[in-house]
């Protein structure tokens, strides 16, 4: 079959399979939104908007400012003409932030990922990843050039122990996970983690993508939260999720591991970065998770109010300490039903289905925001027990 008939072949079974159009939102995102073709604002259950700061009149006013200061961007990638004071900044706030003595933005974590790992692996390298990371890091993996790729089960310490133990490249490890796993919301053994790393004198990243800005005691993530705040040898992270919610990555590490990602990172040197505006709305994001305390004490009553109701309907809610509520409910078609029912009633949560999870275990991802008022909440709370009611 030739290309050209494969992508019709391919789309007709999409077209087949009734899969949901994108929803379009015509709104800044906050707890509710305007989407295209709805009279009224849904109440957004999955955003990953945590503290609210899509819309903070700062974060906007901060980005606009840079929009007016350096244009649109300086079209170009860093090392050629495309540094701006603001991507300095951002890079010394970020390391600040999530305690590390560097930070280098990318354009996206996924492209962090990616360079971070395929910067780092050569064929003398092995590369051990948790079967439950992130599709980006299973891409950056892929991109690598390492010696042996190894794959261990969700979180099992003992079956990275033996591969840290006895692979033949286990001299040059590199272990990579989620700090908080984005379907099931729960947090890897991070202090078991960096204590094995040490002793087999392995290389630990952390992708903190949904704990930046949301876990630990001022928001620095699965490490605070955990108490290796600093431990571990490279946290990569998203601008895109609870720093602002606009687009953009990071890897954060030692000095040394910055000036080789500068030297040596392909996205980096070939990819423009983040747009001026976008780098000095994230840096604002992150000057208002500083300032204000109520951002993150916001986060965690609507979670605990979230978790509490949800825990209480005909659904097995997946229990953690993050803002991600997993309800698992088996099959596609009662998610996809369960999915639409909310939304009759007001309410936005995308099911996920397989191949995005196992097939059997279909979910509703709640995700809590800073952004949801006490009224967004018992709204969504009042749809869910009517929709799980009737299912
Ligand atoms: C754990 C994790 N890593 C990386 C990413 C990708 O982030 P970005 O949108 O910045 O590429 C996501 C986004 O969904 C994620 O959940």
């Amino acid at each position: 079959m030739s290309i050209g008939d494969l992508v019709a072949a391919t789309a007709a079974q999409i077209e087949e399979e009734g899969v949901v159009p994108e929803p379009v939102v015509e709104s800044p995102m906050s707890g509710r939104a305007r989407f295209a073709g709805r009279e009224d604002p849904l109440v957004v259950l999955c955003s990953n908007n945590y503290l609210g700061l899509a819309s903070d009149p700062d974060v906007v006013a901060a980005t606009v400012a840079a929009v007016h200061e350096y244009g649109a961007g300086s079209a170009a990638a860093r090392f050629i003409a495309g540094t701006t004071p603001v991507h300095l900044a951002l890079e010394a706030a970020l390391a600040e932030l999530v305690g590390t003595a560097a930070a280098v933005t990318f354009s996206s974590c996924s492209t962090a990922n990616h360079a971070v790992l395929a910067t780092l692996a050569d064929k003398q390298t092995l590369i051990c990843s948790d079967e439950l990371n992130h599709a980006s890091i299973i891409d950056g993996v892929r991109l690598a050039r390492a010696g042996a790729k190894q794959v261990y089960p969700h979180a099992d310490l003992d079956a990275l122990r033996e591969l840290l133990t006895s692979h033949p490249l286990r001299d040059q490890a590199i272990v990579v996970t989620d700090g908080v796993f984005s379907m099931e919301g729960d947090l890897a053994p991070l202090p078991d983690l960096v204590d094995l790393c040490r002793r087999h004198g392995a290389f630990l990243v952390v992708d903190d993508s949904h704990a930046t800005g949301v876990l630990g005691e001022h928001g620095r993530g699965t490490t605070e939260q955990l108490g290796v705040l600093g431990e571990v040898d490279a946290v990569t992270g998203t601008l895109g999720k609870a720093l602002g919610g606009a687009a953009g990555g990071f890897v954060a590490g030692s000095a040394d591991l910055a000036r080789v990602l500068r030297r040596h990172a392909r996205p980096y040197i070939f990819s423009n970065p983040v747009p001026p505006g976008v780098a000095a709305g994230s840096l604002r994001a992150i000057g208002r998770l500083r300032e204000d305390p109520s951002l993150l004490a916001r986060l965690r009553t609507v979670t605990e109010r979230l978790r509490a109701g949800l825990s209480e309907l005909d659904l097995e809610v997946l229990a953690g300490e993050s803002a991600i509520i997993p309800c698992i409910v088996g099959e596609e078609s009662r998610a996809r039903h369960l999915g639409d029912a909310l939304l009759d009633e007001g309410v936005l949560v995308t099911p996920f289905a397989y191949p995005v999870v196992p097939r059997g275990t279909a979910r509703l991802r709640v995700q809590a925001s800073a952004a949801l008022s006490d009224d967004d909440v018992d709204r969504a709370l009042t749809a869910f027990r009517s929709v799980t009611r009737l299912s």
